[in-house]
């Protein structure tokens, strides 16, 4: 078969898609309008004409911008259920989701809204399109250990809404360290842990997310191959990145795809897995992703087949659906 129908018809998870990421312009007037807040751009397209980017702090503050419009559960079941509903097409089998709740409890939202919201359609996906999706929330590092600390404590009754925690936002300056006593606590509670590292940031963020934070995926980590060492480890230890490709792209991380390092991490051994990012603001949902960087660095079915393993194997899906996916 053609490539591009193997990588669009072959099942597979997605392990790193942020659900504020894919609120596309179109459902932020909506729910602007509903809610009558007041947005800094004149139309759908002043704002998406406002989506370049220069580095990830240009892109971040147009992100956090855009979530200023949820408010309800429905805007956060609405977002999730558009988002579970465009997977569904591209043959996603299994979403692990990101959502970043100290965005919307600064706001005064609470955390119970965030959450009942996001999770129901995540139920709803499941029963009515088959979709196996979970929950992962996640800390912002440009925030202090307390405000990361009384996230924790406002999500803990709804513990058994979310399967994992998460780092993300500005990288540069907030190495995972500054995380290390919030992380030991996550884990003592039974909680899966990644973080972002190796975005913008040094290797040493992704030793240091492994070792301090002992986080079971690194999201991007595609600084990795500056250190030879570290390769060896996370080859050795078959730690998973979750790697974006147009998400690296449009955040100028590669100068363009054809110099993505997607490939050579493939060829080191590595389990390197192909993820959305933020696909409103990026240009394209998972299937985009793979179909562009395969376009640009001439991989192979033989490459495809691994990438959807190892999202499988990466995954914290219980055992059993792991082993009938793969
Ligand atoms: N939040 C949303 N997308 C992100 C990214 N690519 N890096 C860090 N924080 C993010
Ligand atoms: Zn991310």
């Amino acid at each position: 078969a053609r490539l591009p129908a193997l990588l669009q018809a072959m099942p597979k998870a997605e392990l790193h898609i942020h659900i504020e990421g894919s609120l596309e312009p179109e459902l932020i007037f909506q729910l602007a309008e509903r809610n009558g807040v007041r947005l800094p751009y004149a139309s759908v397209e002043a704002l998406r004409s406002a989506y370049a980017f220069s580095n990830l702090q240009s892109f971040l503050d147009i992100y956090y911008a855009g979530a200023s419009v949820l408010l309800t559960e429905q805007d956060f079941y609405d977002m999730a259920r558009a988002y579970l509903r465009r997977a569904v097409r591209d043959k996603v089998v299994r979403a692990e989701i990101f959502f970043d709740p100290q965005t919307h409890t600064a706001r005064g939202v609470s955390m119970e809204t965030v959450i009942r919201g996001l999770h129901r359609a995540c139920e709803d996906a499941q029963r009515e399109w088959g979709i196996s999706a979970a929950l992962i929330l996640c800390f912002l590092r440009h925030l202090s250990e307390e405000d990361a600390f009384a996230t924790l404590e406002q999500a803990l009754p709804f513990q058994g809404q979310f399967i994992g925690v998460g780092l993300d936002s500005s990288e540069l300056g907030h190495p995972p360290e500054k995380f290390e006593r919030v992380f030991a606590r996550c884990r003592a509670l039974g909680l899966h842990r990644v973080a972002h590292a190796g975005e913008e940031g040094p290797p040493a963020y992704i030793w240091s997310a492994l070792d301090a934070l002992q986080v079971e995926r690194i999201d991007h980590g595609v600084q990795a191959l500056k250190d030879e060492a570290l390769v060896a480890r996370l080859a050795r230890e078959r730690v998973a990145l979750t790697v974006c490709p147009l998400s690296n792209q449009k955040l100028c991380v590669f100068p363009d795809l054809a110099q993505h390092n997607l490939r050579a991490l493939l060829d080191a051994g590595l389990c390197a897995t192909v993820n959305s990012d933020d696909p409103a603001y990026f240009g394209g949902y998972i299937n985009d992703n793979f179909l562009q960087v395969f376009a640009a660095t001439g991989m192979t079915a033989a490459h495809a087949w691994q990438l959807a393993s190892n999202s499988f194997e990466a995954s914290f899906a219980p055992e059993a659906d792991k082993r009938a996916w793969m």
